[in-house]
């Protein structure tokens, strides 16, 4: 028995096998959960990556600046499970624009669709798959430490902030029906999100550097397992939180 036994999870985000997600559905099918997976743009190459999982879970297409794709979606999940206990959402993106030191340049329409898709989104996910969910349900999202400005995350800091925030109002909106709402801190990792930025590897140096329980690029399980606890019954009162997964760099000052 697993301490997700039971639990049907929507999990966005899986693009790669290096992708968080990918880690989150992998161990949450491991801790006895069923996964759904979403897929954005190529279906195709998420359903080859899906098959790398211990049981290959169904695809399902979401764009989430997609208004049919959202209002369709609790529909297109009950195809597969009669309700949900727990919501990842691992996406976002900005365009070029937005992010490796042209923060003063980067015009409106670039910094819109960056916050539609990292910020606002949370959001959507949430109320596409409210119809599933019901009290002790589980919504999860992940950010990058927003509290302060980094060297070239430029406008995606900006949308993290956002999505600080955005993780608070939820809270404070879904509490009364019992769904909890959290976000997860992590570190830097190399995934295909994280390639895209450029100069991404400053980051890498100093959290490898200063990060008090060091600080490993390559293993996204560590954020995963936050991920699943915090979907898991064992966090049935937090919500609005932040959980840090960074091997403890957040905690440090110079
Ligand atoms: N990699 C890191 O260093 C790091 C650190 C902290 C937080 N995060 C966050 O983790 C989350 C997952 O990113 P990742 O690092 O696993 O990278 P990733 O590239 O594997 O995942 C990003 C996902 O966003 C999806 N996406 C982009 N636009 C979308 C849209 N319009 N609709 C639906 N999905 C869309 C992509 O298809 C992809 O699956 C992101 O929110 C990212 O900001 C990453």
């Amino acid at each position: 028995m697993g301490f997700l036994e039971g639990k049907r999870l929507l999990v966005t985000g899986v693009i790669t096998d290096q992708s968080i997600a990918f880690s989150v559905a992998k161990l949450a099918q491991e801790n006895g959960a069923t996964v759904v997976l979403t897929g954005f743009g190529r279906l195709s190459l998420v359903e080859r990556i899906a098959k790398r999982l211990p049981a290959p879970p169904p695809v399902i297409e979401l764009d989430v600046t997609d208004d049919e794709h959202l209002g369709t979606l609790s529909a297109r999940v009950g195809e597969h499970v009669d309700g949900l206990d727990g919501v990842l959402h691992s996406i976002g993106f900005a365009p070029a624009s937005c992010l490796g030191g042209g923060f003063l340049d980067a015009p409106w329409a670039d910094v819109a669709t960056a916050v539609q898709v990292s910020t606002y989104s949370y959001k959507s996910l949430a109320t596409a798959c409210l119809p599933m969910m019901s009290p002790g349900g589980s919504i999860v999202g992940l950010t990058f430490d927003a509290t302060v400005a980094w060297p070239v995350y430029d406008w995606m800091g900006v949308a993290k902030a956002g999505l600080e925030s955005c993780n608070r109002y939820l809270a404070r909106y879904l509490g009364a029906k019992g769904i909890r709402s959290n976000l997860v801190s992590a570190g830097p990792l190399r995934t295909m999100a994280a390639r895209s930025i450029p100069g991404f590897e400053q980051f890498e140096d100093t959290w490898v550097a200063k990060a008090p329980l060091g600080w490993d690029l390559t293993d996204q399980e560590p954020a995963a397992r936050a991920c699943l606890a915090l979907m898991s019954d064992w966090f049935p009162a937090t919500t609005g939180e932040i959980v840090h997964v960074d091997g403890g760099f957040h905690a440090l000052g110079a």
